[in-house]
């Protein structure tokens, strides 16, 4: 069987700083162009790209193989993709100058640089070197810090066109030696790029950290930089059992609602889309942040209202949502407490959407009993959260994310599917089932009789 015509195996392996590798001589940025070249000569229906670990020739990259011509190339860089995709892949002329070389001397080089990496690997292990990949997690953190202080700063904006170390200090207010080392610290990272002492933003700095760009993420990420000292409070939150450090910035709730509305405003439609409808036609979201999903919940037809429940200090950022998605009047606002609060009755759906990660199992518990006090028979309460498996072990971001709530809240953690099933028995509801959705979070349903 061959779907496509041919089929191209770039290497993209990525290996310890400082050994060489397809990855460190640029290999994301040419296959990046191949793909766009091959779309741009009207290929994509014929040849296939797929990015794939070492091919071997680690020192000679990026490396790129075509199969089933059996053709390889060394040392593609993205000025020689235009004549690959011309010549070969469409033409069927092999870019002779980029050749690997005849196979008996290819093969000797792959298997000359196998020995070298076993022999490598074994060093290590005698010396009892940390393994890559943990020595990345226990350092994760630097490269965090420095972009979470870049955005802090709001260094790419201020870096605008681009400047050199001292102009850029100057235009920040801060001091020359130290921006210079975050300035090469984030080209290094990726984030910008320097040409004679000349820095300037790289395209993933220029689209998601700079004030005016389409997917300014500035304001969201100010939430994660408002994460950290509470995240360095986690040996002692372990110690006492619950967070140490619950004082919020002032900036706090603006950033959290833009960091909570830029993943509910992406992950609304498919939960509208996973929620039957139907005979739905008052909607209750509990703590429901930005309105993100009442607004999409209203939008999913003319005779559903949605009223978002919130605290004070956040409804006036939800009512802006509401207003600029036209809905101002079908989506209402209700000043309330979760806790403290009833939640009144007649609703046809309760959604709670990143709700009961924040709550301890008891809070759970009361909470869901005033949920279904609120709905209509036949009415269904709708949890979305991270649903831990039955160990609690994964998936990952869930599990972290329970430490996110144990620095951050009294109670709060990530539940399991059966606590979450428990709960809702518990209260009444039947039929709880579980929605899988794309991405971190699910779904959990279950019905008033
Ligand atoms: C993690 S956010 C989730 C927002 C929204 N449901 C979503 O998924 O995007 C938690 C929301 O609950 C609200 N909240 C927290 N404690 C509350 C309480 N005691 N009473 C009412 N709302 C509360 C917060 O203000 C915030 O909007």
């Amino acid at each position: 069987m061959e779907p496509y015509r041919l089929h191209v195996y770039a290497c993209e392996q990525k290996k310890a700083e400082g050994a060489p590798s397809c990855s460190a001589n640029g290999s994301a940025q040419t296959i990046e162009a191949l793909r766009r070249e091959i779309q741009r000569q009207g290929l994509a229906g014929e040849v296939q790209v797929t990015a794939c670990g070492s091919l071997g020739l680690c020192t000679r990259g990026p490396n790129m193989v075509v199969y089933p011509d059996c053709v390889w190339y060394s040392g593609v860089h993205p000025e020689d993709v235009e004549e690959i995709v011309r010549d070969h892949l469409a033409g069927g002329r092999p870019v002779e100058r980029l050749s690997s070389g005849d196979e008996a001397a290819v093969r000797a080089e792959i298997d000359g640089n196998r020995k070298k990496m076993l022999a490598a690997f074994k060093a290590r292990e005698d010396a009892g070197v940390l393994p890559e990949d943990l020595h990345q997690s226990i350092n994760g953190f630097r490269d965090s810090r420095a972009i979470l202080t870049a955005v802090e700063l709001d260094l790419f904006t201020v870096l605008g066109g681009g400047g050199d170390a001292p102009g850029v200090a100057e235009r920040l207010g801060a001091d020359p030696r130290a921006t210079e080392a975050l300035l090469n610290a984030l080209v290094a990272i990726g984030l910008l790029e320097k040409s004679q002492g000349t820095f300037t933003n790289g395209p993933v700095a220029a689209r998601y950290f700079v004030e005016g760009a389409e997917h300014d993420s500035r304001a969201a990420i100010m939430h994660t930089v408002h994460l950290w000292p509470r995240w360095s409070t986690l040996t002692e939150c372990v110690r006492e059992g619950t967070s140490v450090k619950r004082a919020r910035p002032d900036e706090w709730t603006e950033a959290f609602i833009a960091a909570m509305h830029k993943n509910a405003a992406f992950r609304a439609p498919m939960v509208v889309r996973a929620v039957d409808m139907d005979a739905v036609r008052r909607v209750l979201d509990l703590g429901g942040g930005s309105g993100a999903y009442s607004i999409a919940f209203a939008q999913a037809g003319e005779d559903v209202a949605a009223e978002v429940f919130d605290l004070a200090s956040v409804l006036p950022i939800t009512q802006r949502h509401i207003d600029e998605a036209g809905l101002t009047g079908r989506v209402t606002t209700r000043v309330g407490d979760l806790h403290d609060d009833d939640y009144g009755t007649g609703y046809d759906l309760v959604f709670l959407s990143a709700i009961c990660h924040m709550n301890s199992p008891a809070e759970n518990r009361a909470m869901l009993a005033k949920a279904f006090r609120a709905l209509e028979p036949s009415g269904r309460v709708v949890i979305q959260d991270f649903i831990l498996g039955p160990d609690k072990t994964g998936p990952k971001t869930g599990a972290l994310f329970a430490l996110n709530m144990l620095v951050g809240t009294r109670g709060g953690s990530s539940y399991s599917e059966s606590e979450y099933a428990a709960w809702l028995e518990e209260a009444g509801f039947r039929d709880v089932r579980r929605v899988p959705l794309p991405g971190p979070t699910d779904l959990v349903i279950a019905q008033r009789p």
